[in-house]
């Protein structure tokens, strides 16, 4: 026998398909509150959509440890043969929900570590580097991509308009553009790059930079124009959600980089500059993720997920990346706004370690909170309701601070210098992106080409000028003479006003 139905407060519903009306033919009486209910409720099924990555899918899985990397991190989930639940969700950046999933864009790449410390987010991409590498620039970057403000129809005017100002983005615009990372074959061959360094520390208290990246065990692939035109829009989900219910889990390998600060120092470029890929730094493979659950429900666990870069663990921390710092306040910021400020306690993100603290009571409270002292440092540590653990701080005082040598406190290090606003430095914005240029074959670097060629054309009633077009290309060219110059060349462009520009771009810019 199927449950009845209730309604929200428990009260069985003898008819859910016949409104109560006055008479056969009368109007509907306010007193059938089921009805009403059901109608309140419906119309409140919308949330806010994410500013960026509205479009996503979500999967479970488990994380498991295969080396000891104390050496280098305390983290507790770095222990060999370690199990660490994991939540994850895919997403493309500019698009809304319900748009086709084979749109080029990025892939976002966003695991929760359920660990035995707190939640660790590690909220990345589907390629090593980043468009821009402030995070103050972020709101542009992300409006000059999207449709225009007039019309509100997509075309690529505003991004290489935006790009012409921003060479920093000529490597990842090179990943977009590609026929590998562009639009990926389905979202099992993809890799995940944390993109970031963030600073370790190990059971000694040494301190290290480490990136972070999943390498897919089912290797990387994308698709080509012709295959685009003939894939469903859903093909992502329908492939990953399909092969976890054959049983055919996907997997991905973590690998860290690691570098002692001083290494991080020698390194030609800012080591924390996002929009450089730490190439040729040895890789130490540190486990594998499977993901064999499809989630009971898209709402709850791909919708309400919220995934920050600011939720870090003992042993992981922010490094000094000016992306990352501008990421920690956005996030959690953005999920208060949109699942309200008690989002934490959603199942989905919900820590696997009791949360015991006195901030209360706000929009849908519902976690149990005990005793009288709601507040901190208290003498009424001995209540046996209280929430919040005790911790005796050593002068007299009842608090909850962790002794200074604990793994709990905050990571020491020396800072110095003068408040001020200004560019990283060295930049070199193009020998990377010139770099996997060479490693693309003749057909791939023809299909780049044609990629960003029908992009950067324009709509029927939009181009952008020729001027903007000619310095685009001129990056391109600093990237590779050969890159610049076949794109000039396809854009109806004279090779030489390209050239003329690439030479006059200072030598700070490449
Ligand atoms: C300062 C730069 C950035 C800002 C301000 C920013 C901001 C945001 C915001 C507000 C969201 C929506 C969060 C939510 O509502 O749950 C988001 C989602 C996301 N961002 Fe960023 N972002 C930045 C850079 C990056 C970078 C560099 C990466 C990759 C390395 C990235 C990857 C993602 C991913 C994967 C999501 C989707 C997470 C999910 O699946 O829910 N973002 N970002």
């Amino acid at each position: 026998m199927p449950p009845k139905i209730t309604d929200n407060s428990g009260h069985i519903i003898a008819d859910n398909q016949n409104i109560k009306t006055a008479g056969q033919d009368g109007p509907a009486l306010v007193e059938d509150a089921h009805f009403f209910e059901k109608l309140a409720h419906f119309d409140r099924e919308r949330i806010p959509e994410r500013v960026v990555h509205a479009r996503g899918v979500g999967a479970q899985g488990v994380f498991i440890s295969d080396v000891d990397f104390s050496d280098y991190s305390q983290a507790s989930l770095f222990k060999k043969g370690k199990k660490t639940p994991v939540v994850m969700r895919f997403s493309t950046v500019l698009n809304r929900p319900g748009s086709p999933e084979w749109l080029r864009d990025p892939r976002g790449f966003a695991v929760k570590f359920k660990t035995d410390t707190g939640n660790w987010d590690l909220v990345g991409i589907d390629f090593p580097v980043f468009f821009i590498r402030d995070a103050i620039k972020f709101p542009d970057l992300i409006h000059s991509n999207r449709p225009d403000p007039v019309t509100e129809v997509q075309d690529f005017v505003g991004r290489f308009d935006y790009f012409a100002n921003t060479p920093e983005s000529t490597s990842a615009l090179t990943y977009l553009y590609s026929q590998k990372y562009g639009v990926p074959k389905d979202l099992r061959h993809i890799d995940g790059f944390g993109v970031h360094a963030f600073r370790t520390v190990n059971r000694d208290g040494k301190q290290y930079f480490v990136k972070f990246h999943f390498k897919s065990q089912q290797g990387v692939e994308g698709l080509n124009a012709e295959e685009i035109a003939h894939t469903d829009w859903n093909y992502a989900t329908k492939d990953l959600y399909g092969s976890i219910q054959k049983g055919n889990f996907p997997q991905w390998d973590l690998y860290a980089q690691v570098l002692t600060p001083d290494e991080a120092k020698s390194l030609p470029y800012d080591a924390f500059d996002d929009t450089k890929d730490w190439v040729g730094v040895k890789e130490i493979r540190l486990g594998s993720m499977i993901l064999n659950k499809i989630p009971d429900n898209f709402f709850q666990w791909t919708e309400e997920a919220a995934y920050s870069p600011s939720n870090m663990i003992p042993g992981i921390y922010a490094s000094p990346d000016k992306m990352l710092q501008g990421r920690i306040f956005s996030y959690p910021d953005a999920q208060r706004y949109r699942l309200g400020v008690n989002y934490q306690d959603l199942p989905v993100n919900a820590s696997a370690v009791a949360i015991h603290n006195d901030q209360q009571d706000g929009t849908m409270s519902s976690k149990t909170q005990k005793g009288h002292a709601n507040y901190q440092p208290t003498s009424l540590w001995t209540d046996e309701a209280a929430t919040v653990d005790q911790v005796n701080t050593g002068d007299g005082a009842i608090g909850t601070s962790a002794p200074k040598d604990s793994p709990y406190a905050t990571a020491v290090y020396s800072i110095s210098g003068r408040a001020q606003q200004a560019a990283i430095a060295p930049m070199d914005d193009f020998e990377q992106a010139g770099r996997l240029y060479r490693s693309f074959s003749e057909q791939e670097k023809q299909a780049l080409i044609t990629n960003l060629v029908n992009d950067m054309k324009g709509s029927s009633y939009r181009q952008a000028s020729r001027a903007t077009l000619v310095r685009d290309c001129a990056y391109f060219y600093k990237a590779d003479p050969d890159y610049g110059t076949r794109l000039a060349d396809q854009l109806g462009l004279p090779a030489k006003d390209v050239k003329e520009v690439a030479k006059s771009l200072s030598s700070t810019l490449g």
